[in-house]
């Protein structure tokens, strides 16, 4: 097969790592991709967005199979484009189509799914510019601390908690009226704030049957105990420990089971990833949100875990027949730690050379933000490069990614050195 990954970042990496395995495949392409893609596959420069010149692309190469790694292509319709094309139509696409995406697109479209369909989430309310007044008095009638989230994309910054009310109402008027978050925040979401812990659970979907994927918890935050702003990931472990078998049938009958059903019931037709932001509020999931893609750096611990052939399940999707195929995981533990570029999630300088890349042994290396320059590999974007190590347990993983993370070098590396802390209380439940 010849395939084409979107994408430039960790999680298309570790597609690309795993794809390139694959018994299925002949030609693997990468746009734009990065310099550690370039190991694996074919670094192609295009903009996932342009879709005219992703058309030329898979045309003129033949191309199978195209994996759609991140959310805005999906949610500006790339899939519906190329199921629209007589020329295209062939292509198999691993993504969600337009509607399907605003799942993520749109978390007012999300929460009134959910609520449709007897998902648990928190309860909320929308408002729009107009509705300032009733938006301050919805805030009035909840409990500190406050859960304000822009409803469009931006890039996972769009989520506001605040402990004082005069401070949320403050900040509805800035998102509102004052499109503190642009187009994204013209719809505002104003949600209850749920306490407990989140992990974030996959599945990859032809739209009839379903594949549970390994579950997963990542690290928002950019500091030491998760403080600080919020950031892509600066890293993740799987599997989690309070992720029980019993949780994980829970999560199966109350959550993945009604989302499948509720898109049938909707007459959405949903092929590729759902990845459930989940938070367990005492003994019970709950959905933060939905995204139509694979998480990252969620991506780099669940695709190694995964044994089976990723692009015989890919071809599962694409032809409906998911429910034929196994899925084997690796029973060993996965983790990754993200390094990152000083001043990362704000400013942050790039083109710092990186040494140490071939000293690393036994953990596998996901580039992210990173490119070629004549012989050297440079920092090109505020996550740089994800160290993940398999391990016994979580924290056995972690200290083999701890010590690639030490052996890398650039000018303002950082990463957290805290990551699964907070799961040691949980380990013995597992
Ligand atoms: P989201 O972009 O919707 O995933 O939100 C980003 C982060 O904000 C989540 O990972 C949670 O840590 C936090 N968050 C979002 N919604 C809530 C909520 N209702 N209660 C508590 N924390 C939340
Ligand atoms: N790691 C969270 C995300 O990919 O949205």
């Amino acid at each position: 097969m010849h395939v084409l990954i979107l994408g430039s970042g960790g999680r298309e990496h570790a597609f690309a790592w795993k794809i390139a395995q694959s018994s299925l495949i002949q030609n693997l392409f990468v746009a734009p991709g990065n310099a550690g893609t370039e190991h694996v596959a074919t670094n192609v420069s295009l903009d996932p967005n342009d879709f005219k010149t992703v058309k030329k692309f898979v045309l003129d190469n033949q191309i199978d199979m195209v994996i759609v790694g991140p959310e805005d292509p999906l949610v500006n319709g790339i899939v519906d484009f190329f199921k629209s094309d007589k020329q295209l139509s062939k292509v198999g696409i691993i993504g969600p189509n337009a509607q399907a995406a605003q799942l993520e697109g749109s978390k007012d479209f999300a929460k009134q799914f959910m609520f449709r369909h007897g998902i648990p989430t928190a309860k909320y309310q929308s408002f729009q510019a107009n509705q300032l007044k009733e938006g301050q008095t919805y805030l009035e009638t909840l409990k500190a601390p406050y859960v304000l989230k822009a409803s469009g994309l931006a890039a996972g910054k769009g989520v506001v908690i605040l402990e004082d009310l005069a401070k949320a109402k403050k900040e509805l008027k800035a998102m509102l009226t004052d499109n503190k978050f642009g187009e994204a925040g013209t719809t505002v979401v104003i949600e209850e704030f749920l306490k407990g812990v989140e992990c974030s659970v996959f599945i990859l979907t032809d739209g009839n049957n379903y594949k549970i994927l390994p579950e997963a918890k990542d690290y928002k935050r950019i500091g030491e105990g998760d403080t600080g702003l919020n950031t892509g990931g600066m890293g993740a472990v799987s599997p989690v420990p309070f992720c029980t078998p019993e949780f994980m049938d829970k999560i199966e009958t109350q959550v993945i089971i009604p989302t499948m059903k509720g898109l049938k019931a909707d007459q959405i037709d949903y092929q590729g990833f759902i990845f459930f932001g989940l938070i367990k509020v005492g003994n019970e999931p709950y959905v933060i949100e939905y995204n139509c893609r694979m998480g990252d750096p969620e991506t780099e611990v669940v695709i190694p875990r995964i044994k089976s052939d990723l692009l015989h399940l890919f071809e599962g999707v694409t032809t409906k027949t998911l429910g034929e195929c196994d899925i084997n995981i690796d029973p060993r533990s996965a983790a990754t730690v993200m390094m990152v570029s000083d001043g990362y999630p704000e400013n942050y300088e790039k083109g710092k050379e990186i040494s140490g890349l071939s000293e690393v042994q036994g953990s596998l290396l996901f580039h992210a933000g990173t490119k070629k320059s004549g012989q050297k590999t440079i920092t090109n974007g505020g996550r740089v490069i994800a160290a993940t190590s398999f391990g016994l347990n979580i924290f056995d993983a972690l200290d083999y990614s701890y010590e690639a993370a030490e052996i890398i070098q650039y000018k303002g590396k950082y990463f957290r050195t805290d990551l699964g802390e907070d799961l040691k209380k949980f380990f013995k439940e597992k």
